[in-house]
């Protein structure tokens, strides 16, 4: 094992799970939860305080000041504490408890908003008390992941290429969006390097991101409330959108077998399982990534009166309903993916997730 000297020097970034036990269909799994913050976004915080300190915008004295739903404020929490730089987090209600508590314990500032822009929801909202800090003091920096290249630039140069590297016969590759930087990294590194893997984005219905209509979300991490500056859908093949009702169930099936994994896995894995069924694409290789692991969501999706409060009984049984049972085993033909990958209109997407 290697031995280092500063906490974002470890991370996990070749680990891959075959699901097809737990699932029943054959999908890789890249598992991007095992560092010190936890979760994916140690790539793109280390990116972008790295090319801040380059180019002299973040030096000594320096107050770093992001807005998160969490795993990027406790990338930032750590990063700061190691270099030695104050860190400001502006989050909203739906921050998990404990990954706010990490965020202190690793001695940043948490501020939470706790009403919507009434047009903009909570991140508006968390985007105006940033903004606000930034015009009261000249030593905060905002690093805003929203419009950083450095957000999917760490994507570009880490997890697009470990996925290559690992899968030379990658047919599709199924990115979850929230900023869409994980997205957007993987699809110009794809389209660069490998144009014939097709990138298919999963979002959460109720995200504004492809121009659906906005709804109330609970689970962090994928959706947006405005649409992500850095989304290109010229480079994306597809969009899935999934109910959160299916990412508990998706979430709870993947724990039946061992794997305690974050809410947005359970998204990608039911959108990539739909997408893949809805297209009776057995025989091809096919990748998802998970952002990070499930201890921090063990108050909502993992806890059955959360579940049964927000999604009914039937969610809080804890095992996937019959038609996901059926959805996920189905031992069917095997049929090869069709040659063509046409954009698919989001109408025609929203009824593949119903
Ligand atoms: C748990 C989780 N999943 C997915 C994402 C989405 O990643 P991206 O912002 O690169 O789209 C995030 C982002 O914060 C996250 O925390």
């Amino acid at each position: 094992m290697p031995i280092i000297n500063d906490p974002h020097l470890f991370n996990e970034q070749s680990l891959f799970v075959d699901l097809e036990g737990v699932l029943g269909r054959r999908l890789y799994l890249k598992i991007e939860g095992f560092n010190f913050a936890g979760s994916i976004k140690l790539k793109p915080a280390r990116e972008m305080v790295e090319q801040a300190e380059r180019t002299g915008l973040v030096g000594p004295g320096s107050v770093l000041v992001e807005s998160s739903s969490g795993n990027l404020g406790v990338a930032l929490s750590m990063i700061a504490a190691s270099k030695g730089y104050h860190f400001v987090c502006v989050i909203d209600p739906r921050c998990n408890p404990a990954t706010a508590q990490l965020m202190e314990a690793l001695g940043a500032q948490v501020d939470l908003v706790t009403e919507p822009h009434p047009v903009d929801g909570f991140l508006g909202a968390r985007l105006n008390h940033v903004r606000e800090l930034c015009a009261s003091d000249d030593r905060y920096v905002w690093l805003n992941q929203y419009s950083n290249p450095g957000n999917w630039g760490a994507h570009y140069r880490w997890t697009a290429p470990e996925i290559a590297a690992q899968f030379p016969d990658l047919d599709v590759l199924f990115v979850g969006a929230g900023t869409t930087g994980t997205l957007m990294g993987c699809a110009r590194y794809f389209r660069e390097h490998r144009p014939d893997v097709r990138i298919v984005a999963v979002d959460a219905v109720g995200s504004v991101s492809f121009g659906g209509p906005p709804a109330t979300r609970l689970i962090p991490g994928l959706g947006m409330s405005v649409r992500p500056p850095q989304l290109d859908e010229s480079l994306i093949d597809d969009v899935v959108f999934v109910e959160e009702v299916d990412t508990v169930r998706a979430c709870h099936r993947l724990a039946a077998g061992g794997y305690l994994l974050g809410g947005s896995t359970g998204t990608v894995v039911h959108g990539a399982m739909t997408w893949l069924e809805a297209h009776q694409a057995r025989d091809i290789t096919a990748v998802t990534i998970s952002p990070d692991m499930g201890r921090p969501y063990l108050d909502t999706i993992y806890q059955p009166d959360w579940v049964l409060d927000h999604f009914g009984a039937d969610a809080a049984a804890n095992a996937a309903s019959t038609a996901d049972r059926d959805l996920l085993s189905d031992p069917g033909s095997r049929p090869q993916l069709p040659a063509a990958a046409p954009r698919t209109d989001s109408a025609a997407l929203r009824s593949i997730s119903q």
